[in-house]
């Protein structure tokens, strides 16, 4: 996998004078199968999450409230995603590594990940994932 397939997915948003809605259905809008759902909330200020890749297992993740950066790297290239709208979340296959930062105050990520939790799907050394990266090259 490579940053080429990291992307932002827009997902419906319907707005109404009560406010906005929007909806996420696997089939129209996620690229695979959803087997976990997870979000990070009650971020203090200053505070980093992620810093691993994941060996097999997708991830996409949605603002659903605040906003916060992500930087991806692939082993070669890096790029950086400021994710601020509800309707809008980023897609993160296997082998990419991922920072979060810049978390705004009462920020929530929802993340929507394809398998359950699985210490061993985990790359939290840097230095790892690009020696699995050059295996795998
Ligand atoms: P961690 O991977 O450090 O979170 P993040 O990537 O968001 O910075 O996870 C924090 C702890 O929570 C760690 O002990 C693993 C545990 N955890 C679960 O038990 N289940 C889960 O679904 C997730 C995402 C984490």
């Amino acid at each position: 996998m490579s940053l080429k397939d990291v992307r932002l997915i827009e997902l419906p948003k319907i707005e109404d004078p009560r406010g906005s809605l929007t909806f996420i259905e696997q089939a129209n809008h996620i690229p695979f199968e959803i087997e976990r759902v997870y979000y990070i909330y009650g971020i203090p200020a200053g505070a980093s999450r992620g810093a691993h890749a994941h060996k097999k297992q997708h991830e996409f993740l949605i603002p659903i409230a605040g906003s916060f950066d992500v930087l991806v790297k692939d082993g070669n290239l890096e790029s950086s995603y400021h994710l601020d709208r509800s309707s809008c979340g980023l897609y993160l296959p296997e082998m990419v590594w991922r920072d979060l930062c810049n978390f705004s105050m009462g920020s929530i990520c929802l993340v929507l990940s394809s398998g359950v939790f699985d210490e061993d799907d985990y790359i939290r050394e840097y230095s790892e994932f690009q020696k699995e990266v050059e295996m795998l090259s």
